[in-house]
């Protein structure tokens, strides 16, 4: 049998990111999760920090503000015996790809969904890219104190907009004013709600199933509510199916709410037993196990750091086998040399500082002067490359103006760098000189604005350009240079020399894809 290197520490890991809507309340479940795992002390810290990061859009404030998002990129904590890695996926005005390119690194998700609202869009484009890797996800329905959708209806939105099957592990009784707690399903535990006890709970009891008179004790006429919604769920939702979860087919989904405590830590109990340890990771030569001991992982992500002058980065770096210790020796691969990384930050429980090693699962904070890009795999010197840590085509566009045309040099060299930390990506077309700016969130275009003039010295405006999507092309070179004559308006070659069209409207898109049937278009690209 093969040996299994790490095993307790690997087991014992869950690395998962939430998915949400703005709004849903993903910094309050975040918050509790954190106060459970006693990595922070009061309710409050997390919140705080996310005021701050939005109150303005200011420049200077986003520059202070990424010493906090450092911080709270990777929030660690430990509950009961496991070791959790909460990947932070920038939402709101800061939604960018980073977003996307946290979930690459996970192992599994969480979604949460406000109640009253349902599947919004941004959960759906997250759940997409969760898609590509099939990673599990646990479902939390929020806001079960206020008066919101059905519960079936918010099931079937599920199942309808998301395509997933889905599993209610807890029931909830009432909703609203009427929001009485709720009945798992399992452990045939009543949660009862109060918004003035500790964790919004009142208690919990064990009853004998939905017949127990005790039910009707405890509830009321809203016993018999329960019984006929757990009645019509029988033939309207699935029982819980450990492989279909963790084969990304069914999400479990717990009800409560997040700001009362209410049923996050059920979530919570059933996310550290059941959720992925972990797993297998695909590279261009073969699968990589957690157990194997020689090390090995990628970079998902690259921030800028405090000082611009000094272009210090942090890069993101998903363990994925073996032990890290700090001042080991790497194989950095697409520059075929090694380096010494003695300059890393260990993300780490709070109470656990200055613990000097890190273990598949973990992710540590890498400082360079740009010499590492997102995609890149180290290795003990081993030749492979980890896949599935593409760029996703753009959303947003902008053409670039340069205000000073004695500086076109300095402006290439920093749209490139920039789109090397991954803030935006660039395009300079095949015809014509105006580079064309792609994001995924707006905030990023005022990011590289203000970064060229502060960094590079160079300024630029924006004008709009009508392009609304963009995809990666590849295919027989004949066909590439017969498509290359006949879309040269719209095509361009992005930061990496690849060659990517632009469309204004879906409907184009999905028009130029039928008359180029021999072609292939791609919604993400591989770093190379
Ligand atoms: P986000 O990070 O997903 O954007 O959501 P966040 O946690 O900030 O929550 C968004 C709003 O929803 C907040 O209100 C928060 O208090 C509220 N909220 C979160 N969970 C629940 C819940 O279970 N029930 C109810 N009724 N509200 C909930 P806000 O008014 O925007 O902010 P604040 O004034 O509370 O700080």
């Amino acid at each position: 049998m093969e040996a299994m290197f790490n095993q307790e520490e690997v087991n014992k890991r869950r690395t998962f990111a939430i998915i949400s809507h703005p709004d849903a309340g993903k910094t309050t479940i975040t918050e509790k999760l954190l106060l459970f795992g006693g990595a922070i002390q009061q309710a409050g810290e997390v919140r705080a920090r996310k005021s701050g990061r939005h109150a303005t859009s200011d420049w200077m404030e986003l520059e202070k503000q990424r010493g906090i998002s450092v911080t709270s990129s990777v929030m660690k904590f430990t509950y009961d015996g496991f070791e959790i890695n909460l990947l932070d996926t920038p939402g709101h005005n800061d939604f960018s790809e980073d977003t996307y390119r946290v979930l690459t690194a996970v192992d599994s998700a969480l979604m949460v969904i406000d109640s009253v609202k349902g599947v919004e869009s941004q959960t759906k484009k997250l759940l997409d890219v969760c898609r590509l890797r099939d990673t599990p996800i646990m479902t939390f329905m929020n806001k079960l104190d206020r008066e919101g959708q059905e519960p079936l209806d918010l099931l079937d939105d599920v199942e309808k907009n998301l395509g997933m099957q889905t599993a209610p592990m807890t029931w909830p009784i009432g909703m609203g004013k009427r929001f009485r707690g709720t009945y798992h399903l399992y452990s045939k535990e009543v949660l009862l709600f109060d918004p003035d006890a500790e964790h919004g709970v009142d208690r919990i009891v064990a009853v004998q199933g939905l017949d127990d008179p005790l039910l009707d004790e405890l509830l009321g006429s809203q016993a018999e509510e329960l019984r006929n919604d757990v009645e019509l769920l029988e033939g309207a939702a699935h029982p819980f199916d450990l492989d279909a979860y963790l084969a990304g087919r069914q999400t479990p989904v717990f009800f409560g709410s997040a700001i009362n405590t209410f049923g996050v830590q059920q979530l919570l109990d059933t996310f550290v037993q059941n959720a992925p340890h972990p797993r297998p990771r695909a590279t261009t030569t073969r699968l990589v196990s957690p157990y194997e001991e020689p090390f090995s992982g990628f970079v998902f992500k690259i921030q800028a750091n405090m000082d611009p002058a000094h272009r210090d980065r942090i890069a993101f770096f998903r363990i994925c086998s073996g032990r890290f210790e700090r001042g080991m020796k790497v194989r950095h691969l697409r520059l075929g040399r090694d380096f010494q990384i003695s300059n890393a930050t260990i993300f780490m429980a709070q109470d656990r500082s200055n613990v000097e090693e890190a273990f598949p699962g973990d992710i540590i904070g890498i400082h360079n002067h740009g010499t590492i890009k997102i995609g890149d795999t180290f290795t003990m010197g081993e030749e492979m490359k980890f896949t599935g840590i593409p760029s996703f085509a753009p959303e947003h566009f902008r053409k670039v103006r340069l205000l000073n045309p004695m500086k076109s040099k300095a402006l290439e060299k920093g749209l490139v760098q920039l789109a090397e930390e991954g803030t935006t990506q660039v395009f300079k077309p095949i015809f014509g000189a105006e580079w064309v700016v792609g994001a995924v969130g707006i905030l990023q275009f005022e990011v590289v604005l203000h970064r060229l003039e502060f960094e590079y010295g160079v300024k630029i405006a924006y004008e709009p350009v009508a392009y609304a999507t963009a995809r990666w092309v590849t295919g027989e070179k004949k066909l590439i240079e017969d498509f290359e004559k006949k879309e040269k308006m719209n095509l361009y070659i992005d930061g990496e020399g690849k060659l990517t069209y632009m469309a204004g409207s879906q409907w184009r898109l999905d028009n130029t894809i039928e008359n180029w049937p021999d072609l292939e278009f791609h919604a993400t690209s591989e770093h190379s």
